[in-house]
């Protein structure tokens, strides 16, 4: 791996070891923001898959693992100290198999069904419309439903809206009450169809934008329920399908999605989610932070074809994708999730606060025992990944004022085939004003072996009163398991030193810190 230095835009070649001590600086002007950052950006995913809704959400009345109404008590502590703002649900692939009527009413009298998307398990639908969105409210989040485009008809989807929302005396507003919820819900994000490309009915984008008009055509807003229509988007570098449903749906949509995913070879092995090395660490932050190519080009294509900015761009799947944990059934998608993980969340979440003029929300997969997950369950015991602990440190800047900052530090050149030539800025940060004036930046020194001193000017902003959090762990490949489930944990961080208005950070080699500056 070469490093090479940005100073003053330019990138200037540089030998590992020249520097005494390794540096980055940018300039904060507390004045200069005007994007908020949409809370959505924080989103969730939760999915009929694996262990993610039975066992991870839902544990049902019986269980004897303590609950709340069939939800796990110690998860939903867990979400509510999140501050999760919205949450798709019931899939991704599973979605365009479920028939919403399986799934509401008397729990014996719903039928069971194959989950052919993941593992071939028997889902018994007792978990469905009502649980998901008692759920919602519980945790105080805006649903996303996923509609099924893929094996529905239009008639399912535009009832599925109707006993969802409606308030009147309509037929699915009346069995929604036999079913015991007289108020309708509001629900807002809807998505028509997931994958149409592949899982959701390997679809070409012409067709499907017809199926789109169509289907979207009676899903009505009742009452004062608004919906906002999601179009099922592109995969990573499909920039035709977005070209395609630009022109063919173009305002008709509120907004299109777009999936990526931080993963090596679909064909192949994925990789070991804690057995790497740091070559394989470099590669991942490189392939993660590839997302932000890939945002712009889709952006710059939804800009010449709606320069109004309409339709916004919807990330409803993102995260690492590894090989499942030894043992575990294939289809359930089950991984740990180690420092590294916590460095793509970081990475992430600071690349889509740079695009909120048309990037509205990102979806990360999944919340609970699946993908790159918050949380993990195994029986009655529960740990939180070092992603949850980005999302809790970072949810300062949700609905904040977002504050463009130019970051000057070592950039490393990724070497080896299957870099392909990337670059790796060895610090990443954000930084937002929230309503109140206070001033939060989020540093990750990336490097894995060397501490980074940062040097922030304030420019006119009167910083008094500094305070932070850091994560960080001994080695990146650090988890937290059922045996140790605090190795991998957010501590005070006293590295931060405010002089007039110059902030300098020590920030140790591989850490997340977040600041709080009043
Ligand atoms: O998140 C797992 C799967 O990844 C989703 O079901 C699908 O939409 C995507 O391919």
């Amino acid at each position: 791996m070469k490093k090479l230095m940005i100073a003053g835009g330019l990138l200037v070649v540089a030998t590992m070891g020249l520097y005494a001590q390794k540096s980055a600086s940018f300039t904060l002007d507390a004045d200069k923001g005007t994007e908020v950052i949409p809370k959505e950006i924080y989103g969730q995913f939760a999915e009929h898959l694996g262990s993610c809704i039975y066992g991870g959400l839902w544990v049902g009345e019986d269980s004897d693992i303590p609950n709340t109404n069939g939800y796990r008590t110690d998860v939903l502590n867990a979400l509510k100290e999140l501050k999760v703002p919205v949450l798709r649900w019931p899939g991704g692939c599973f979605a365009d198999e479920y028939h919403w009527m399986d799934g509401i009413g008397p729990k014996e009298n719903r039928p069971k069904m194959v989950n052919n998307n993941w593992g071939g398990t028997i889902e018994d639908n007792s978990f469905g419309t009502h649980e998901f969105l008692n759920l919602c409210e519980m945790i105080g989040c805006e649903p996303y439903i996923s509609g099924n485009v893929g094996s529905g008809t239009v008639e399912e989807l535009a009832k599925w809206v109707e006993y969802m929302t409606s308030e009147g005396d309509s037929p699915m507003a009346r069995l929604r009450r036999q079913n015991g919820r007289d108020k309708a819900w509001k629900v807002k994000y809807l998505g028509v169809g997931n994958e149409s490309w592949g899982c959701g009915g390997s679809m070409r984008p012409e067709y499907y934008s017809d199926l789109y008009r169509r289907y979207s055509t009676y899903c009505r807003n009742y009452d004062d329920n608004r919906l906002f229509k999601i179009a099922s988007g592109a995969s990573d570098y499909d920039y035709n399908w977005t070209k395609v449903l630009m022109d063919r749906v173009g305002g008709r949509m509120d907004g299109l999605s777009l999936h990526y995913y931080t993963v090596s070879g679909w064909d192949g092995s994925k990789g070991s989610a804690t057995r790497f090395d740091t070559d394989d660490y470099y590669w991942t932050l490189g392939k993660c932070r590839e997302i932000e190519d890939v945002i712009e080009k889709h952006i710059a294509i939804m800009d010449e074809k709606d320069p109004k900015n309409r339709v916004a761009l919807m990330l409803d799947e993102w995260g690492t994708w590894w090989d499942v944990e030894p043992g575990t059934n294939p289809g359930h998608l089950y991984q740990q999730n180690t420092l590294r993980d916590a460095f793509v969340a970081s990475l992430s979440l600071d690349i889509f606060h740079k695009y909120t003029r048309r990037l509205k929300m990102a979806n990360i997969a999944q919340i609970v025992n699946v993908l790159q997950s918050m949380i993990l369950t195994q029986g009655d015991k529960m740990v939180l990944t070092p992603t949850y602990y980005v999302f809790r440190m970072y949810n300062v800047h949700q609905d904040a004022t977002y504050l463009p900052i130019e970051v000057k530090c070592e950039v490393a050149k990724l070497e080896g085939e299957r870099n392909h030539d990337r670059e790796l800025p060895m610090l990443s940060a954000s930084a937002s004003k929230n309503a109140q004036g206070v001033v939060h930046v989020s540093l990750s020194n990336v490097d894995a072996e060397e501490r980074q001193v940062v040097t922030i000017d304030l420019a006119n902003m009167e910083g008094k009163q500094v305070t932070g959090e850091i994560l960080t762990s001994d080695k990146l490949t650090d988890h937290n398991s059922f045996e140790r489930p605090d190795q991998v944990k957010v501590v005070p961080f006293n590295g931060a030193k405010l002089k007039k208005n110059v902030l300098t950070v020590d920030l140790p080699a591989k850490s997340i810190v977040t600041l709080e500056i009043k």
